[in-house]
């Protein structure tokens, strides 16, 4: 089989990690692709979005399924594009990524199908918005109505705060469109969860949990960021919370998007909160959680193709269920100097030659190849990442694993799985 996968990150590395090891793969092409991802499939400069290119390339190609990695092709409508011509891809079409791409869309649809989630208000007028922030508790959380690359939530601590978050998303309008509305919502107080299900829209299965860290520095302090690392499993995922996110938040979410016509074929990935009430979902995104695939996916110890494939055909029902390993994993991002704010890219990343690969790998995520050399180019540079019998033997050599590894500027945090190790 000839596999397209669009994205070039750390989550496109280790999903074509997983696949260039499936019985049937016969090639793997990457748009755009990385430094990493080009030592196992063959990188195109064809951008994400780029939906025509995209199509055009897999059809000249023969491509038999396309990947999509990030969430905006997926909202701009690319499985709709590829699906009209009949070609496989695994990814929801544009109507069913609303549950990442509106917030809005999304929070009236929790409401209607019962799924529990924070206590919100939407606006598409600032002063409104502003007036109700008078009247709200605090901390309170606002958030754009579109896709804003994962910086469009503010836990605002004080109405201050709020009221900044209104101006620059709505008024000052830093994400464009995505701000032209706002959801605010009440702030949720526990432990977060990944949770991940893979559905053709009848039937799904669940991934192992993973926990990623968000913030940039250690202690969960400092601005947020794309996610600074990540571990799987999550402790406190026990198989009640399973049962509970099945049948309250999977099950019915499914069961929604049929009744609303929208027909889902690709991962459903819900951000959760353990309240004390049970989990809550704070957002739901339509795509692969990164870091968290990186954790993930070195647990498969079946091949990944045929849950793709069955996947994008719409017959999951009759996939032998995937194996997972029980062996922990644990995923420490590498940052460059500054990120998530300002950062300088073109740094050469050394020692990747010498790293010790025995269950272990390093994803990489902003870097390209120049000269033959690995260079950064981009905030989260690498994902190091290694697995063991235990979490604290796998955090061990994912550490050790990293202090070979440099770049200038780079910096990771040293607590990754701290949650889960200090329990
Ligand atoms: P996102 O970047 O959209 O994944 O969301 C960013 C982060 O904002 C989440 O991972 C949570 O840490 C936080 N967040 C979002 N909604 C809430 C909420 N209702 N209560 C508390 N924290 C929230
Ligand atoms: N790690 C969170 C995300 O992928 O959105």
């Amino acid at each position: 089989m000839r596999i397209l996968v669009v994205g070039g990150g750390g989550r496109e590395h280790a999903l074509i990690w997983q696949l260039v090891r499936s019985p049937g793969v016969e090639k793997v092409f990457c748009a755009p692709g990385n430094g990493g991802i080009a030592s196992l499939a063959e990188c195109v400069p064809i951008e994400i979005n780029a939906t025509a290119a995209l199509l055009d390339f897999a059809r000249k190609q023969q491509v038999d399924l396309t990947l999509v990695g990030p969430e905006a092709p997926l909202v701009d409508g690319i499985a709709d594009c590829f699906r009209e011509v009949n070609m496989l891809i695994f990814g929801p079409g544009s109507s069913g990524s609303r549950l990442e791409g509106s917030k809005i869309w999304t929070k009236r649809f929790m409401e209607k199908y019962n799924i529990p989630s924070a206590a919100f208000m939407d606006f598409n007028d600032p002063s409104q918005a502003l007036a109700y922030l008078e009247k709200t508790n605090y901390p309170t959380v606002v958030k754009a109505d579109g896709l804003a690359a994962g910086k469009g939530v503010v836990v605002a601590e004080d109405r201050a705060a709020a009221q900044r978050a209104v101006q620059e998303i709505m008024v000052d309008k830093v994400f464009g469109r995505a701000g032209d509305s706002i959801v605010v919502e009440e702030c949720l107080q526990g432990e977060e969860l990944s949770l991940f299900a893979i559905t053709d829209g009848d039937t799904f299965i669940m991934l192992p949990s993973a926990q990623d860290h968000k913030a940039a520095y250690e202690g969960d302090r400092g601005p947020n960021t794309g996610g600074m690392g990540a571990y799987s499993p999550a402790g406190i995922f026990t198989p009640e919370l399973v049962e509970a996110a099945e049948k309250n938040i999977f099950m019915p979410v499914l069961k929604g998007l049929r009744q609303e016509g929208i027909e889902f074929r690709g991962v459903l990935f819900a951000g959760c909160m353990l309240t004390r009430e049970g989990l809550k979902v704070l957002e739901f995104n339509v795509r692969f959680g990164d870091p968290e695939t990186q954790v993930i996916l070195p647990r498969l110890s079946s091949p990944l193709l045929p849950l793709l494939l069955h996947t994008a055909r719409g017959d999951l029902a009759s996939l032998e269920t995937p194996r997972w390993s029980p062996e922990a994993a644990v995923c420490v991002v590498m940052a460059a100097g500054g990120y998530p704010g300002i950062y300088e890219t073109g740094k050469v990343v050394q020692g990747l030659e010498n790293v010790q690969l025995e269950k272990a790998v390093v994803f990489h995520a902003g870097t390209t190849k120049k000269d033959n050399r690995i260079v950064s180019s981009g905030g989260r540079v690498l994902g190091v990442t290694a697995w063991d019998a235990d979490l604290k033997t796998a955090q061990k050599r994912a550490y050790s694993l990293a202090e070979t590894i440099q770049f200038e500027g780079a910096y990771y945090r040293r607590d990754i799985a701290h949650r889960a190790l200090s329990r």
